[in-house]
């Protein structure tokens, strides 16, 4: 079977990165690394690894349409099948988004439709929840609103501070997203056939 080409956008520690190398799934080939911070720790994985990094400062450009017209020529290169948001804190452009319409998911640290956008965590916990997690997604032009792939729950316990939450989710986020991408391959790259029922794991 011919291999799932992917790209993955990090600006960070990239552990999701991490635990996608480390899944080694012979399904699946990341083409590229790129980040849009030239310090995120993740770039060493990927070193590491022997994939090809790429760092696109969006501080060195004016608007976001510069970046983001950059950014996907930039991808563009790999022409991959599927492009992965793993801790890329940037808010993409319709354009952009619209390129890549059904081959660019994100995982969120959360259960959406809750808590889209920043400190779930912690707005979970002050909320009351009983349980929180994480989804991963299609990326669409709202922010945190596209068709949800797979999730995963996680308790909120009493004494749960944001970063012990944090810790918890972020356990399965490294479960979830190599499987999800894995979905992906194993749909033949098809995105109405990678679409099914929402599992929830616990
Ligand atoms: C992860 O928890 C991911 O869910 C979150 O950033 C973290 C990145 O960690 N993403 C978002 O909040 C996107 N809105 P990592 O760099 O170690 O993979």
């Amino acid at each position: 079977m011919k291999k799932l080409s992917i790209v993955v956008l990090i600006s960070g520690r990239g552990s999701n990165l991490k635990a996608i190398i480390d899944v080694a799934n012979p399904l699946v080939n990341i083409s590229a690394v790129i980040s849009n911070r030239p310090e995120a720790a993740g770039l060493i994985y990927a070193d590491e690894a022997g994939i090809s990094t790429e760092v696109l400062d969006h501080k060195d450009f004016a608007t976001r349409l510069e970046f983001d017209s950059a950014l996907q020529e930039c991808v563009d290169k790999y022409d991959p099948q599927l492009v992965v948001l793993a801790g890329f804190m940037r808010i993409l452009s319709q354009g952009f988004v619209r390129h890549y319409k059904g081959r660019l998911i994100n995982i969120h640290p959360s259960l959406l439709p809750k808590f889209k956008g920043l400190d779930t965590h912690k707005r979970a916990i002050e909320a009351g929840e009983k349980e929180h997690g994480l989804s991963v997604h299609f990326v669409t032009e709202e922010l945190d609103a596209g068709e949800v792939i797979l999730q995963a729950r996680v308790p909120i316990l009493a004494d749960d501070t944001e970063e012990s939450l944090a810790a918890r989710v972020l356990q399965q986020e490294h479960k979830i997203y190599p499987e999800a991408i894995q979905l992906f391959a194993e749909s033949g790259f098809r995105p109405d056939r990678f679409l099914k029922p929402v599992r929830s794991d616990n």
